[in-house]
């Protein structure tokens, strides 16, 4: 009977959420969930996505029939000439099989349970996922869900706000050979801390040597360095080093589509004269999965981002509406670090600009989390992290006046 059944916490991040709508305070600031806002702390539609959608309307054709199981074709093979590049030798090779999945989640999920289900090393030891510490909250359940153990590397440094490098390169060395390692492609989350092009070269290296299995993790390509290609050069340096990988992504961010749950799961077999067979074996198992846990995905999201991706005019206006969202992060970034110099809040701050994409991690402890949330109304999650698109030109001096007072007390 369900009296076996033990309450469950509410998850941090929409209990925060809720806790933020019930608040009456007209001071109050949600800097809490990952979610775009513009300067008046609206959800913002992005332009390309208003045309997109007005396209698909006036489609005589469009219809509400289920897509195939590894979802629409149009948008998978786009998603991976985003992610891969138009001329990726993976797929002039036919060695990438891609699955439409529900956003981000479902595909970290489907790639979770594929390795639960055929990941066998010879030892067994190497069958778990390392995960960086910090991490998106989800990666944890979802990888304990499908029963993989997980363990853990480095990342963040206290100290210096940045990258754990020694520490995270000493930890790849440690962990055994052949285990599966999860790596936040750009714009790491909760940190915005990512390592250099030259810092993912040796973690590329120690994979290498180690026989290491990358799965990247992409949630906010087009958020971290102003280009979308850029966002994406770790997971092709680890393609161009030859390795078998998997990759999530997800569009919720990146095209404001968060309700729509439109990402695509791909794997890419590492080139060998076998890889399109490997291709094909490993396509067949991830739409047995597929099919027995959501039976087909969701159509309207793909379809709005697939036309997107398909047509230049439309891609260029996305590219467009990308600097918008990123530009005015790294405004309120700027304003932030500024005011609380002005201030003179006791600390250092640089980090607030150097580090990168939808997040800053700011040292802000627990206790001074909850005073911010007590005393002023303003809301994030309890390791200190805030969302900074939150902050616009109204909040951002409330929100710095309110942090000095925290941190002075
Ligand atoms: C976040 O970390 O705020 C986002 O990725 C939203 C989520 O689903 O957790």
């Amino acid at each position: 009977s369900a009296d076996v059944v033990p309450q469950a916490p509410e998850d941090p991040l929409f209990g925060l959420m809720a806790a933020y709508r019930k608040d009456t305070s007209p001071d109050k600031v949600d800097l809490g969930i990952g979610a775009y806002r513009d300067n008046n702390a609206k959800p913002w539609v992005l332009p390309v996505v208003k045309q997109a959608d007005e396209l698909l309307r006036k489609d005589p054709d469009l219809n509400h029939e289920y897509l195939p199981i590894a979802g629409l074709a149009d948008f998978t093979s786009a998603s991976q000439k985003l992610i891969l590049g138009k001329s990726s030798p993976a797929i002039a090779d036919k060695r990438v099989v891609s699955l439409q999945t529900i956003s981000g989640t479902g595909a970290v999920h489907l790639g979770a349970l594929f390795l639960s289900k055929f990941y066998n090393p010879s030892n067994p030891e190497a069958k778990a996922i390392y995960a960086s510490t910090p991490t998106w909250a989800n990666h944890n359940q979802i990888i304990t869900n499908v029963h993989l153990p997980m363990k853990n590397y480095p990342y963040f440094s206290k100290e210096t706000k940045g990258l754990a490098f020694d520490g995270m390169m000493e930890a790849l060395s440690s962990a055994p050979d052949g285990s599966v390692i999860l790596l936040h492609a750009c714009a790491h989350n909760p940190t915005g801390v990512d390592p250099t092009q030259d810092q993912w070269k040796q973690i590329a290296q120690i994979m290498r040597r180690k026989n290491q299995f990358p799965f990247f993790d992409c949630a906010y390509q087009g958020f971290a360095s102003g280009s979308l290609e850029t966002d994406a050069w770790a997971i092709n340096h680890f393609i161009e080093q030859g390795f078998e990988l998997m990759i999530a992504q997800s569009y919720a961010k990146n095209f404001g589509l968060y309700g729509e749950r439109a990402g695509c799961f791909h794997f890419v077999a590492a080139p060998s004269p076998n890889a399109q067979d490997e291709i094909s074996r490993v396509g067949s198992q991830l739409a047995i999965l597929q099919r027995s846990e959501i039976s087909n995905p969701p159509a309207y999201g793909a379809r709005i981002a697939s036309l997107v991706l398909n047509d230049d005019a439309l891609f260029a206006q996305w590219e467009e509406d990308l600097r918008t969202m990123s530009g005015r992060i790294i405004e309120m970034r700027k304003a932030l670090k500024s005011k609380l110099d002005e201030m003179e809040t006791p600390g250092t701050w640089n980090h607030i600009t150097d580090q990168i994409g939808m997040f800053s991690f700011t040292g802000l402890n627990e206790q001074q989390v909850q005073k911010l949330r007590e005393k002023f109304h303003i809301y994030m999650t309890k390791n200190g992290r805030i969302s900074m698109a939150g902050l616009n030109t109204k909040n951002v001096e409330y929100f710095a006046k309110a942090v000095d007072s925290v941190v002075r007390e």
